[in-house]
């Protein structure tokens, strides 16, 4: 029995497909490439299309014996969500219908689901718990809210078992040093400060220093890309072992400011960042940070790679080795 992993060639994917052969699974990945890696995947049998092409997953589902789907398929840029909606809507929720109903059809009734915080816009109070209100602040969150209804509905009448893990701020890098973060355009905090740093730009933009928090800038909470990893595979087995669907925040519970962030960064890489304070960016939240305590007591998950400045450094160590990220596409 294998998993299949939608959009494995990404960031998160291919780390969450890491632990699976780590883990001795099989595993079966279907990405397009069009943002995902080939060279991201250490291993696994892809098939490189979209999940909108029903027949490839017609194909996929009858050639191979998938038990369950992680699901990490969709664009995922905040600003490009606000420009262009119908490419969310058609990429990310059309995209989840075509893989709900081929798993329908092939019989396979779970599937892990990468959500985000985004989907609970401003928050009503931090740390956020996953009972608190859910009112997105932008396309993208708006999508992946959709995205989970869908999957509710699918449950209740279906049974098509789903798991969602609303993550805060990935960040990091694989211990082997083999893969990390390579997003193209770029528009994370940490490995743009890392390419600050690298002198691949001339600063990092600091967007708003009039924030209501100590420092005056946002806080996030940072978590690290293989405990995130380590959640989807505890999900999965959650998931094999009869329980139910559920709904999971996963991040430290730990803000950090961005200069602090940025601060943490000149520690670790020992470098001058050159910095330059900006406008605010629009539908930044001040303070983002996770209540993950359902995701520790129930799925046993215990992120360990917890701090700043181990996160940071682990990021760095794939960027300064790796400084064209995977190279040219
Ligand atoms: N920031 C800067 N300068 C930059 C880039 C970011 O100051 O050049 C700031 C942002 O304003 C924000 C913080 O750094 O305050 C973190 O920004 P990121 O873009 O790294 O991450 P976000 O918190 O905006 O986004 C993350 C995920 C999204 C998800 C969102 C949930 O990347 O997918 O959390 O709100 F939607």
């Amino acid at each position: 029995m294998a998993i299949l992993v939608t959009g494995g060639a990404g960031y998160i994917g291919s780390h969450t497909v890491a632990e699976l052969l780590d883990r001795g699974e099989e595993v079966v990945v279907i990405d397009s490439l069009l943002t995902g890696h080939r060279e991201a995947l250490l291993g696994g049998k892809l098939y490189e299309g979209d999940l909108r092409d029903k027949e490839l997953l017609k194909k996929l589902f009858a050639e191979n014996e998938i038990d369950a789907v992680i699901h990490f398929a969709a664009s995922s840029l905040v600003g490009e969500s606000m420009k262009d909606p119908a490419k969310y809507y058609d990429n990310n929720v059309y995209g989840t219908l075509c893989l709900l109903q081929a798993m329908q059809e092939a019989g396979v009734d779970k599937i892990v689901f990468s959500s985000t915080a985004a989907t609970y816009g401003e928050p009503e109070k931090v740390p956020i718990e996953e009972s608190d209100r859910t009112e997105p602040a932008n396309v993208y969150g708006e999508t992946k809210l959709t995205m989970e209804r869908m999957m509710s509905w699918f449950d209740k009448v279906l049974g098509i078992r789903y798991v969602a893990l609303r993550y805060f701020n990935a960040a990091g890098a694989h211990a082997s040093g083999k893969i990390g973060e390579d997003h193209r355009p770029e528009s994370h905090l940490i490995p743009l400060v890392l390419q600050a740093a690298l002198k691949q730009r001339e600063h990092i933009a600091i967007f708003g220093e009039d924030y209501p928090t100590e420092d005056g800038t946002c806080i996030r909470d940072y978590i690290h890309v293989s405990d995130l990893a380590d959640a989807h595979v505890r999900a999965v087995n959650y998931l094999r072992s009869g329980s139910g669907s559920n709904v999971f925040n996963l991040g430290n519970g730990l803000g950090f400011s961005v200069k602090q962030v940025i601060e943490t960064a000149k520690k670790v890489t020992g470098l001058d960042i050159p910095v330059a304070v900006q406008e605010r960016r629009a539908g930044d939240p001040a303070v983002l940070v996770a209540s993950s305590d359902k995701a520790r007591s129930v799925l046993g998950w215990n992120p360990s790679r917890a701090d700043l400045e181990g996160i940071i450094a682990s990021a760095w160590s794939w960027h300064s080795s790796h400084p064209q990220g995977y190279g040219d596409k």
